[in-house]
């Protein structure tokens, strides 16, 4: 196959993990930029093309036909990285994730929704509307508070509260700044840690207990967070492969909460890091990635 990824950074270890088992299988693939595209649509055959510049100075050039694309751009790329992976897919490429379901997974407030809707337990939360003070709102939990913005990612954007009265000045203060922020109960009693779960088709490939540094609530790999082998139950697992499924996602990392209610899910991100897990879960996820891959590409071209 010929494959695209789309990435900011081609650099990153998750992004040399999945080239290098690409490029044993016997596939080429692209690393690029989907900010450095430009999309048009034509009348003409073909109907779908991209132009690409890898700086400002250098003329762009037509990029050929992928048969596969692998979405693995940041948040701060979500909607440009969407609408590039949306046109190759309208030009015949297959993708590891398309476009709405990686939306999806962007806005935690509807991961949220959709995954309560399937029935997936998630910690108590609660969004407010612009009108409602904020005082208000706060009052509807208990505390401490999490606070999480809608769009962010490796631990940038969850806030903890102590108090009330922190978590009412830090919402009243986002709320001025325009930020849409979601409120969730505190999981106290899983004492800093939370589970990522490597969820690929519909199985669990990898797994691993995470610790947040020193105090730290986040456990966040990106936040200094360390991280151990942790085994799950088959029930357990089907958690996460349900979460991943009630998104529409091919391939997820989960990230599970162990409460006094249970096994719950704070969020399911589309684009997982590979690095902290396939080095303490000894997984070749990034192999596993790429034959998934081959196999929906095999499907489509069977039919
Ligand atoms: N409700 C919560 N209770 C306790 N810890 C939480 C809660 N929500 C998030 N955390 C901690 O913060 C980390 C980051 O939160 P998460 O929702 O996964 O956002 P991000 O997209 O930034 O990773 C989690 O991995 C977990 O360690
Ligand atoms: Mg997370």
């Amino acid at each position: 196959m010929k494959i695209l990824m789309l990435c900011r950074e081609p650099r990153l270890y998750s992004c040399q993990r999945l080239k290098s088992e690409a490029e044993k299988r016997g596939h080429s693939m692209d690393i690029l930029d989907p900010n450095r595209c430009l999309l048009k649509l034509s009348s003409n055959r073909p109907h779908f093309d991209v132009y690409y510049q890898c700086n400002g100075k250098e003329n762009c050039y037509l990029l050929p036909k992928y048969d596969a694309v692998l979405p693995r751009f940041g948040t701060a790329s979500t909607q440009m990285g969407c609408v590039v992976l949306r046109h190759f897919v309208a030009g015949g490429a297959i993708s590891l994730n398309d476009d709405q379901a990686f939306l999806r997974a962007r806005d935690k407030w509807q991961s949220l929704q959709l995954l309560q809707q399937a029935g997936v337990l998630v910690p108590q939360s609660i969004l407010a509307g612009s009108e409602f003070s904020a005082k208000s709102a706060v009052a509807k939990m208990k505390t401490p508070t999490i606070l999480k913005t809608l769009n962010g990612s490796q631990g940038i954007g969850v806030m903890l509260a102590e108090k009330p009265q922190s978590a009412v000045s830090i919402l009243e203060t986002l709320k001025e700044a325009k930020v849409v922020t979601l409120l969730q109960d505190f999981i106290r009693e899983a004492k800093n840690t939370d589970i990522r779960c490597f969820v690929i088709g519909d199985k669990v490939v990898a797994t691993m207990l995470r610790h947040g540094q020193n105090g730290e609530f986040r456990a966040n790999f990106h936040r200094g967070g360390s991280a151990e082998k942790i085994t799950l139950t088959i029930d357990e697992q089907q958690i996460a492969i349900n979460a991943a499924k009630a998104l529409g996602l091919d391939v997820a990392g989960v990230d599970l909460i162990r409460s006094n209610q249970g096994l719950l899910v704070l969020e399911v991100n589309a684009s997982a890091g590979l690095e902290m897990i396939e080095k303490t879960s000894g997984v070749n996820i990034a192999l596993e990635m790429i034959v998934c891959l081959e196999q929906k590409y095999q499907l489509l071209n069977n039919k």
